[in-house]
């Protein structure tokens, strides 16, 4: 057990952040406040959007924790594969952390200067502030909203795709307790 990573896997503490962020980000996603205006701000739907912006908002926590903690850590370094394969999937990754800041971020400000104040867990709220912007942006984040998860969506097939058919250690490197498959089958893992 060890909080920081090695050259073949990430430590426990950047397993806990992906895997907590992840849930968070679905269960955000499935409560999204849809609809029009009217619709979302309606006081019948106020427990459902404190929900919404509470799992959104602690997304956006969570996000600055890992990214403090990213420089002290030990990343592992990539099981061999194609330079395409590799480069797409640093992209990916980055992709999706400059998604995991522009959703909540867009949410954040598009309310605010849309005329609605933000409210987590039941504390008090901030905003609104005076603006025109507020509108096109919280519409920016719906659109945002959906492409985090169909991101997230093919990087979580590609890396089953990695542990499946490739059999490296790409999934395993992510997920407490699951074997690298390279090992099994005598392959050099080690970069
Ligand atoms: C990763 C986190 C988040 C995800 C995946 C997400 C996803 C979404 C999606 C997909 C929609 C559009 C729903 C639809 O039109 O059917 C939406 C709407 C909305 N979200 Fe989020 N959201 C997140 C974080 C937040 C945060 C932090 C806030 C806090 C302010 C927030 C506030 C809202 C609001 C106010 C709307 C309605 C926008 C409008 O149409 O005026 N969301 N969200
Ligand atoms: C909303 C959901 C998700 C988000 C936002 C997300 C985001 C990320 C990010 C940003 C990284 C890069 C970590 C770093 O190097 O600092 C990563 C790595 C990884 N993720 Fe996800 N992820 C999500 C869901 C999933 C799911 C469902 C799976 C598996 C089924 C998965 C498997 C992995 C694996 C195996 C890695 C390590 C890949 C490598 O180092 O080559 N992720 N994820």
């Amino acid at each position: 057990m060890s909080l920081s990573g090695s050259t073949t896997r990430y430590g426990n503490l950047a397993q806990a952040f992906h895997w907590l962020t992840a849930v968070l980000v679905l269960a955000a996603f499935l409560v999204s406040a849809g609809g029009p205006p009217e619709r979302v701000y309606s006081a019948a739907r106020a427990p459902t959007l404190l929900l919404h912006e509470s799992l959104g908002f602690a997304v956006f926590c969570l996000l600055v924790l890992r990214l403090l903690w990213r420089p002290f850590d030990r990343i592992p370094d990539a099981p061999a594969m194609p330079g395409w394969m590799e480069l797409a999937s640093k992209a990916t990754h980055w992709a999706l952390y400059a998604l995991l800041f522009a959703v909540p971020a867009t949410a954040m400000i598009g309310a605010l200067f849309g005329g609605h104040p933000v409210t987590v867990y039941g504390l008090g709220a901030i905003g609104p502030f005076s603006g025109t912007w507020g509108a096109p942006l919280a519409e920016i984040h719906g659109t945002l909203g959906d492409v985090i998860m169909w991101l997230a969506g093919l990087h979580a097939a590609a890396a089953i795709f990695h542990h499946v058919f490739l059999r490296d250690r790409v999934l395993s490197q992510m997920v407490p307790g699951l074997p690298d498959p390279s090992a099994s089958l005598g392959r050099q893992t080690q970069p």
